[in-house]
């Protein structure tokens, strides 16, 4: 049976791949830098890799057929990296970015980008058979931008609200993730995937405040302001990256694909599902 490596299993969509792959009963291996916390299934074979450290990859890679990449890493480990899976498992499928998609939300320059660009041309001369997943703005973005807020107070301030997005289910990432992993036919493939539906900020945020019975202030802050108060989500270079992408965006609805549904036969999860079931984490 092809034995699935999933580098990036403790995170936000890697961990859905593996909890999917397991209920699929694929052979599935986890890639952790801590093994003891990972917090993965039973059934998974959880075991310690570094992607800065290439030497501690080939333990990792030993028989599998296929990974699932997720790449947060350092760029200048990319390479090394990318040169171990090579030489093990013939198959990848990265969580890329919507590069190629003619949007302006995906199309301002900048390193996290080319960085990702960079990633694919890697994979495409790399005589590896590929799939890439390009996923738009994740729902799962809320619980680190507007979740601290929320549970500081009843004013959320944040930059460009009138900017759309089309926010995707981590669930129906690693659902079409699933269906790439285990079945023929995806190489070369590239499947853009969003939500459902094109929401301004403003209107993710309201549905949050519905969800959870909360009368929130939702107040805008000016682009001027917004690098330092975003300082608390990320890195310099994101918050600069998310500010270009919403100030491009504003003035037309966001993207929105179909790939979900044609790939997997249900629907793509709307926010509202997604803010419902995790009404809980937004609170905790
Ligand atoms: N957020 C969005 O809206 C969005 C949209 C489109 C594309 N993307 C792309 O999606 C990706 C992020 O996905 P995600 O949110 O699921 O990621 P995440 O939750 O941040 O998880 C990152 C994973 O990578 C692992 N990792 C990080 N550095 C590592 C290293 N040096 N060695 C081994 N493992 C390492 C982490 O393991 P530990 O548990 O050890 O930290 C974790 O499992 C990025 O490439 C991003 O560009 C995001």
């Amino acid at each position: 049976m092809n034995c699935i490596l999933v580098i990036g299993g403790t995170g936000t969509v890697g961990r859905q791949v593996v909890s999917q792959l397991c209920a699929r009963g694929a052979r599935v291996r986890a890639l952790a830098r801590k093994p003891t916390t990972a917090g993965l299934p039973p059934q998974v074979e959880v075991v310690r890799g570094v992607l800065t450290l290439p030497e501690t990859l080939d333990g990792c890679l030993k028989g599998i057929d296929t990974v699932f990449l997720v790449w947060t890493a350092p760029a200048a480990a990319v390479a090394l990296a990318l040169d171990r899976i090579t030489k093990h498992a013939p198959r990848i499928v990265f969580l890329s970015g919507p590069f190629n998609t003619p949007h302006p939300l995906f199309q301002q320059p900048n390193p996290l980008r080319t960085l990702g660009e960079h990633i694919e041309r890697l994979i495409e001369n790399s005589g590896l058979q590929w799939t890439f997943l390009p996923p738009g703005m994740f729902a799962a973005n809320a619980l680190i931008w507007w979740a601290p807020q929320i549970r500081a107070g009843d004013v959320v301030r944040w930059p460009h609200l009138a900017a759309p997005t089309a926010p995707i289910d981590e669930r129906d990432i690693a659902a079409v993730a699933v269906r790439a992993l285990c079945e023929d036919g995806h190489a070369g493939a590239e499947y853009v995937l969003t939500g459902p539906q094109s929401l301004s900020q403003f209107e993710q945020m309201s549905t949050i405040a519905r969800v959870l019975g909360r009368s929130l202030r939702i107040e805008e802050i000016s682009p001027d302001e917004a690098p330092h108060e975003l300082l608390t989500i990320g890195p310099l270079v994101a918050v600069n990256m998310l500010l270009s992408a919403w100030a491009a965006a504003i003035g037309q609805p966001a993207h929105v694909t179909s790939t979900v549904v044609e790939m997997t036969g249900a629907p793509a999860r709307p926010f509202l599902d997604w803010a419902t079931d995790h009404a809980a984490d937004i609170r905790a």
